[in-house]
């Protein structure tokens, strides 16, 4: 998730090794280098902390590593393969020439790896990065075997002719003995930028880790391959013709540019939403539209012969159950329960073999999630975890594991990794009912590609949220807020009471917008600001005209109504105060949108009210006991 590259005339480790520790925050679970010295790639990995990377590193002081004038650094976020030694990157080619460090996803790997295997490669970790190596080692011989001259441009070239083969999302930067004062990037879909120095040159995830070497950046564009020289910086497409990047000077502090010039990782995290959502698509969509989830080890079989699902989890993540029971008993027709984890044993559940447990964890280390599919296993059902944590301990206990790739989430209250999961959540009802044959196939394209359109949709929701923010800073001394809400509205009723209270301390509660006149609406006093998620006027109207007449109860007595709905609905601008609109989806995927304004509100409330919003007091992003 971290990757550094240096190129130059000092001692490339100690600033590569610098550079990864500016990056830690982005989180990782294992870290690696690799360096040119003396006609060799040397490298060292290990899992775990940068300090168990150094400890190995300074028992080789003497081999020459730490003198080498050119490197590459890796922090490894686990997607493919757990955080282990033999996964952890650089991965380096069989002939030992080239070494290749990888952020992102290479979605055709395995037909890739197929591919190399046939020729005899043998690969020594489950990652999808080390075909890269391989694919780049095997282009380089080609070159060189075609009398091309050798050299940096001829690295340039065997990159280009790497990324060209590559699907997905992907940040690679390699190195090659016999080009040993060069570092080679190329780029889609994930964060590079480089840093101009003096006769050396930087490569990285973010500026963080060159900030204190220079203050010139330049930013790459979309499919484009950098290659970096002490004196030099030449940036192509991937076809070869020459490209300019975005110069720009770095003014943040350090602190700054480790949140991409945001003031708390929650905002850099809630604007990472539309590139997260992406990244938990990527793969996993067929161009017919058809769901792959090939990772997911249950047999079709399995699958069909679910008849119940339960779907177990804590805080956020339970939220994001809630609104899975909508979604998979709307498209698979099978009952589905959604349960508070650390209440779902001592209910004495229900279970067997044909009972499907879909455990939801960002963490994958919660400790009441993680007893309730011990007990779910006991009782003989299946459990499926989605999780945002390869290798961590719910997925290693769960029979199968779908991964949100969410990148990892820094600030407390989680909202990039709320989305993925109910993206994952889609993904799992939609795979079902496929298989089950309950829904047709062109239904199913018909929701995949409104999925695909969520990451624009979201990235226009994001840019037009400064009234928000200006309406946060308004209701800094609000003492009691209310969320209402119907269907999956009011799992994100509750999700936004939730964020409220977790950042803001102010008493916040959701609550099913039916359920106002059976006891709530008491609380309703003058000026109590309520939050009222409504429901597109598209296809179950009537659910919008009832939230509608909600609103207008509270109204009428004397709530402030915040109006969350759907652009176009005109009409329900006379019962708002203050209103929000989202861009349209289908109503089971709306919490992709509705959430999005309440994580901005509570950040700011929070904020204006001089609050940790990144570390809020009394609580832990995950939670290890019962
Ligand atoms: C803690 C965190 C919450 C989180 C919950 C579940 O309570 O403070 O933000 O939603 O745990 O965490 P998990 O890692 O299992 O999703």
């Amino acid at each position: 998730c971290g990757i550094v590259g240096y190129v130059g005339n000092r001692p490339a480790l100690s600033i590569v090794i610098d550079g990864l520790r500016r990056l830690e925050y982005r989180g990782y679970d294992s870290a690696g280098v690799a360096i040119i010295d003396s006609g060799l790639v040397k490298t060292e990995k290990k899992a775990g902390k940068l300090a168990n990377l150094e400890k190995a590193l300074a028992e080789r002081v003497g081999d020459g590593i730490e003198a080498g004038v050119t490197g590459i650094g890796h922090t490894r976020w686990a997607t493919h393969g757990g955080p282990t030694d033999r996964n952890a990157h650089p991965h380096v080619s069989v002939d030992g020439r080239v070494a290749v460090i990888h952020n992102g996803i290479i979605e055709n790997f395995a037909r890739l790896r197929a591919e190399l295997e046939a020729t005899g490669v043998e690969f020594r970790s489950d990652t999808d990065t080390e075909c890269a190596a391989h694919l780049l080692a095997a282009e380089m011989r080609t070159l060189r075997e075609s009398g091309a001259e050798d050299g940096p441009a001829l690295l340039a070239e065997g990159m280009r002719r790497v990324a060209k083969r590559l699907e997905g999302a992907f940040t690679l930067l390699a190195v090659d003995v016999d080009v040993p004062d060069a570092v080679v990037a190329a780029r889609r879909n994930s964060p590079l930028v480089v840093g101009r120095g003096n006769g050396e040159n930087f490569l990285a995830s973010d500026v963080s880790a060159f900030i204190e070497h220079t203050r010139e950046a330049i930013e790459l564009g979309q499919d484009q391959v950098v290659l970096i020289t002490p004196s030099g910086i030449e940036i192509t497409g991937f076809d070869g013709t020459p490209a300019t990047g975005t110069e720009f000077h770095i003014d943040w502090d350090a602190s700054a540019a480790e949140k991409g010039g945001y003031e708390y990782f929650m905002l850099k995290e809630i604007a990472e939403q539309p590139q997260a959502i992406a990244e938990t698509l990527l793969g996993r969509l067929s161009e017919r539209g058809e769901i792959i989830l090939d990772e997911v080890r249950l047999t079709d079989q399995d699958l069909r012969d679910v008849d119940k699902v339960f779907i177990v989890a804590c805080g956020t993540a339970y939220h994001a159950g809630m609104v899975a029971k909508y979604a998979i008993e709307h498209w698979v027709r099978i009952p589905c329960e959604v349960e508070l984890a650390s209440e779902f044993r001592y209910r004495d559940p229900i279970l067997d073999r044909s009972t499907l447990v879909i455990a939801i964890s960002q963490s994958g280390e919660t400790m009441d999630t993680l007893m309730a599919i011990r007990h779910a296993k006991e009782q003989k059902a299946r459990v499926l975890a989605i999780c945002n944590t390869n290798g961590s301990t719910i997925p290693r206990e769960s029979d199968a594991v779908l991964y949100t790739h969410g990148g990892p989430e820094i600030a407390v209250a989680s909202t990039k990794a709320f989305l993925t999961m109910l993206v994952a959540c889609y993904l799992i009802g939609l795979h079902l009912a496929q298989i089950r044959g309950v829904m047709y196939a062109d239904e199913v394209a018909a929701v995949v590609s409104r999925l695909r359109r969520t990451p624009d949709n979201l990235r226009d929701l994001l840019g037009r949220m400064e009234e928000v923010r200006a309406l946060g800073r308004d209701l800094k001394t609000a003492s009691t807020m209310l969320f209402i809400g119907r269907h999956v509205g009011f799992p994100v009723a509750l999700e936004g009471a939730l964020k409220l209270k977790e950042l803001a301390y102010i008493h916040a509660e959701g609550f099913a917008a039916g359920e106002l006149k059976h006891g709530p609406i008491a609380l309703i006093d003058q000026g109590t600001p309520v939050i009222c998620v409504v429901p597109s006027p598209q296809g179950r109207g009537v659910m919008r005209d009832k939230v509608v007449s909600n609103i207008q109860e509270v109204r009428a007595r004397g709530a402030r109504t915040i109006v969350i709905a759907e652009e176009g609905d005109e009409d329900v601008r006379q019962f708002a105060d203050h209103l929000i609109y989202v861009p349209h989806t289908p109503t089971l995927l709306a919490p992709l949108m509705t959430t999005v304004p309440l994580q901005i509100l509570a950040c700011e409330i929070a904020s204006a009210r001089g609050y940790d919003v990144d570390q809020p007091r009394n609580l832990a992003k995950s939670v290890t006991v019962e």
